[in-house]
């Protein structure tokens, strides 16, 4: 049996009780006969739960990017490695191989060597979805920098916290970005981020819109010239299994970012494995993840697993309703797209828009599709059955997370059946259960729980950058031994997992993970505002959406009411990204706390919702009158 290919439902059992009774033996098989490593590890795996201290391949070395180019080079040189499909239709797409990505990757990592950029330094990327970003991320892994991606649609105050985080002294950037028929001016952001991050010693700025920026002396510095004169012979730095490959923020309970850390050797043995099975890839097959390299999607599956595969992968630099609703199915047929892989909200965006966008362009390449990053309500997941797969593809619903690395729970196409709105099973290695609110496993199926994993997998983070305490109080603490993922899952009786949402404060808009606590704390920087309660509902499009109870400081009182509701926005915008706006903003008297003054959001979600059947114990309140005078002016 070829562990690293899962054929059938048998196999399927047969892996996943192997990988839970020998988990040693199964990753090490794996790790054994996929990939190239320069010595072999001491140990497959160490690690203590209690104290969130997890290796893999213990002593290992390895460079990530001699397994995702150089060892395919001799077979695969001439094969297009990623396609780039730029946001305007009418620019030409680029085909880049796997010979033309190796030097493309070599030279840059020349260029960031000649910098002064060291193994371990880490390096902010903030780039647009061009073939720069890709090749950015593998020049860090080859020279052994930690890169940390920054998604370009955040704000300069969101970068500059991340630059600060982790105390990055360099940065890679464009002078612009393309976004539908806006473009956005990237640069000018980064140089209101770095106003207050003076460890930044260089900025490399790629030319995308050709806009006329803005260098600063000495700091600043075009890259293409650097390129131009770079050699393109590189000698891959020799990495430890655990050293730190990456760092990509997530929003969390707190309004501090986590800077989640993977580390090479287990990341990489997990991505590739994970993405071979859960896409069912086949060499000559055309991959799509429409997601951005900015998110974790995007490193898992735009750039790391599909290239560990030795995969074709597009990067698409656009929006899907750009310039028509029609896009996403052009570029499908235009580059004969295998598989497709997308969000949920996409899926609604598109869906309310007549079919005949999707039915003027020929899907018939499509083999699998898949949805990642939010539930897929029953609704969406038909449509995008009926519609995009033709009943002939399966839908995979991937559920994970940035911590987990690599998708956990997911049906394997053509060996799990699917069911509408469930993950079904996990992964062989990923030993999923639910606990009960007594930290008990809960046995029985047909039971909704708090979901947890308690055995390390080799995809899981390792730390959070500069703060391995608040990555053992995060997930590790409130079941004991487990790692805890803050989504609650129900099994049904065959043992299919569904997963329900956040049990946290944690809402996911449009598929985009946000902590209420930092939109809070944006929220309570305006001059007017004295305190301020974010909670999601239910949106359409979005999955979810933001409602916000705010009290105001006398000085608000008196103030138009729609104009401090589009500065809140305003505020939000800066500080974190449009993303996290607000749909609906009400202005209460008092927000309905506890004794001890931690605020009900359990009360302020039941009427966001507009359900106002049970808020269940309302004793407890230190001031109960408030909730019916917040109930009377809800906003529709
Ligand atoms: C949270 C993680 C993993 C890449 C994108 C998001 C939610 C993700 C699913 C799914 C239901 C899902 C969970 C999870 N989520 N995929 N298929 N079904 N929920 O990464 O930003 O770290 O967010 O997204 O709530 O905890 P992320």
């Amino acid at each position: 049996m070829n562990y690293y290919k899962v054929e059938n439902l048998e196999q399927y059992f047969k892996m996943y009780n192997k990988s839970v009774r020998e988990p040693r033996k199964f990753w090490e098989r794996i790790a054994d006969e996929n990939f190239t490593w320069y010595q072999r590890w001491d140990k497959v795996l160490e690690y203590d739960m209690s104290k969130a201290e997890i290796q893999w391949f213990v002593n290992g070395k390895l460079n990530i990017t001699k397994n995702c180019i150089d060892r395919h080079l001799n077979k695969r040189g001439d094969k297009t490695a990623i396609i780039f499909e730029p946001n305007d239709p009418k620019e030409k797409a680029q085909h880049i191989t796997y010979n033309e990505l190796h030097q493309r990757v070599c030279k840059m990592a020349n260029v960031l060597r000649e910098q002064g950029v060291k193994k371990g330094d880490r390096v902010c990327i903030y780039l647009p979805m061009i073939p720069e970003l890709a090749v950015s991320l593998l020049a860090c892994a080859r020279i052994g920098a930690i890169h940390s991606v920054v998604f370009a649609g955040f704000s300069a105050t969101a970068l500059n916290s991340r630059i600060v985080d982790c105390d990055a002294k360099f940065v890679i950037t464009a002078d612009g970005s393309y976004r539908g028929n806006k473009s956005i001016d990237l640069k000018g952001i980064v140089d209101e981020a770095l106003e207050k991050a003076p460890m930044v010693q260089t900025v490399l700025v790629a030319k995308r819109t050709n806009t006329d920026v803005p260098m600063k002396e000495g700091r600043d510095k075009w890259l293409q010239p650097l390129l131009d004169s770079a050699s393109s012979n590189n000698v891959a730095e020799i990495m430890d299994s655990e050293n730190p490959l990456f760092i990509l923020y997530t929003s969390g309970s707190t309004g501090k970012p986590k800077g989640m850390v993977h580390t090479t050797g287990g990341y990489m043995v997990y991505t590739a494995y994970t993405f071979k099975n859960v896409f069912r890839y086949e060499e000559n097959d055309i991959y799509w993840c429409t997601a951005d390299i900015g998110w974790i999607t995007g490193h898992s599956y735009i750039v790391y697993g599909p290239l560990l595969n030795g995969a074709t992968t597009v990067m698409f630099e656009g929006i899907p309703n750009y310039p028509d609703f029609g896009r996403f199915w052009e570029i499908v047929e235009k580059h004969k797209i295998t598989q497709f892989y997308t969000a949920p909200t996409a899926i609604r965006s598109l869906a309310k828009e007549s079919t005949e966008w999707v039915e003027k362009h020929d899907l018939s390449s499509l083999k699998v599709i898949g949805s990642v990053g939010e539930p897929i309500n029953e609704e969406a997941w038909h449509w995008y059955n009926n519609h995009i797969g033709q009943k002939r593809c399966p839908i995979t619903d991937t559920w994970w997370q940035t911590e987990t690395g690599g998708v956990m729970i997911a049906p394997l196409p053509f060996v799990t059946p699917t069911k509408p709105t469930y993950a079904t099973f996990p992964l062989p290695g990923v030993q999923a259960v639910l606990m009960d609110e007594k930290r008990n496993e809960i046995e029985d199926n047909q039971v909704v729980g708090s979901l947890c994993i308690k055995f390390p997998w080799p995809g899981i983070a390792r730390t959070i950058w500069g703060d391995h305490q608040r990555y053992i109080d995060t997930y590790f603490s409130a079941f004991p031994g487990k790692y805890f993922t803050g989504d609650g899952a129900l099994r049904d009786e065959v043992g299919y997992y569904r997963i329900t949402g956040r049990v946290d404060d944690v809402v996911i808009v449009s598929g985009h993970n946000l902590g209420t606590a930092p939109i809070e704390d944006a929220i309570n920087e305006h001059p007017a505002v004295a305190e301020s309660a974010i909670v999601g509902f239910p949106h359409d499009i979005k999955g979810n959406a933001l409602y916000g109870f705010i009290t105001l400081k006398e000085t608000g009182l008196t103030r138009d009411q729609n104009n401090l509701r589009n500065e809140i926005n305003q505020h939000i915008s800066t500080h974190i990204g449009p993303i996290a706006k607000l749909d609906k903003i009400q202005f209460v008297a008092g927000l309905p706390k506890t004794r001890s003054g931690k605020i009900m959001r359990r009360i302020l979600r039941k009427i966001a919702e507009g359900d106002f059947s049970n808020f269940g114990d309302t004793s407890t309140l230190l001031n109960p009158e408030i909730v019916d005078l917040i109930k009377d002016d809800r906003i529709e």
